[in-house]
C-alpha cells in the first residue's frame, strides 16, 4: 500500500507534474509496451517513469543488445524506478533534454519513446517543447508510444495534445482501451 500512498502524496503536491492519482495497471503497462513491438531496436527511451511500472515491462521485452535509458523530473521517483529495476539508466531530469543523453550514449536518434509524461496536464508550451524533442530523437519510422486517460478527451488540454499529435506525426493510431485501469487509459502509436 504505500506506492499508491506515496504516489498520491506526489499528485498532492504536484498535480500537473505528477498528472495521475495511481501508477498505471498490469494491463496498460502490457498494452503500451506489447504495442511498442520493442523487439529489433537498437535504442528505447522512457519518459516519466513514476515507480517503474512500465520500466519493468520494458526491460523484460528488449533484447540484450538493446540499449536503453530513462528521464524521470521527481528525484523520488527516479529512485523508486532504480530500486524496482536496479538494471535500469534512469537519470533525473527533464524528457525536453533527452538528446543531451541520446549523445551521450553514443546514439543520434532512437527507435522508441515509451511515454508516461501526463500531456493533459501541460500547458500548450510545455506540450510543444516536449513534442518538439520527440519527433527530433526519433528515427525516421520511429515511433512514440503514449497513453492517455480516456476523460482527458473532455478536456482542453486533452483535446489540444490529441490535434497536436495529428499534426505533429504522419501517421498516428489508437489501440483499444484498458477500462480496469484507473482511470481507464488506451494508447497512441505515433510513428515518425
Ligand atoms: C502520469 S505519471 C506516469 C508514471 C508511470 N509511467 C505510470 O504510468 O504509472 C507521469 C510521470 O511523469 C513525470 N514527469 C512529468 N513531467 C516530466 C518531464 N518533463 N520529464 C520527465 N518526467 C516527467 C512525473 O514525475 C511522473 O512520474
Amino acid at each position: 500500500m504505500l506506492k499508491p500512498i506515496k504516489f498520491l502524496k506526489h499528485f498532492l503536491i504536484s498535480p500537473n507534474t505528477t498528472g495521475a492519482l495511481t501508477p498505471s495497471s498490469e494491463g496498460l503497462s502490457h498494452l503500451i509496451t506489447d504495442t511498442a513491438e520493442l523487439a529489433n531496436t537498437s535504442m528505447v527511451i522512457e519518459f516519466g517513469t513514476g515507480t517503474g511500472v512500465f520500466t519493468e515491462k520494458i526491460l523484460q521485452k528488449i533484447s540484450d543488445k538493446t540499449q536503453f535509458f530513462a528521464l524521470e523530473i521527481n528525484s523520488e521517483f527516479a529512485e523508486q524506478t532504480r530500486q524496482k529495476c536496479p538494471k535500469a539508466l534512469v537519470y533525473e531530469d527533464s524528457a525536453v533534454n533527452a538528446r543531451t543523453y541520446l549523445e551521450a550514449a553514443g546514439f543520434q536518434a532512437c527507435d522508441r519513446i515509451i511515454c508516461g509524461l501526463p500531456w493533459a496536464s501541460f500547458d500548450e508550451g510545455l506540450q510543444n517543447a516536449l513534442l518538439q524533442t520527440t519527433k527530433d530523437v526519433l528515427k525516421p519510422g520511429g515511433k512514440l508510444l503514449t497513453f492517455a486517460y480516456v476523460s482527458s478527451l473532455l478536456l482542453p488540454a486533452g483535446i489540444r495534445f490529441r490535434k497536436k499529435l495529428y499534426a505533429t506525426f504522419p501517421k498516428v493510431s489508437t489501440t483499444r482501451t484498458i477500462w480496469m485501469n484507473i482511470p481507464p487509459a488506451f494508447v497512441y502509436c505515433a510513428e515518425k
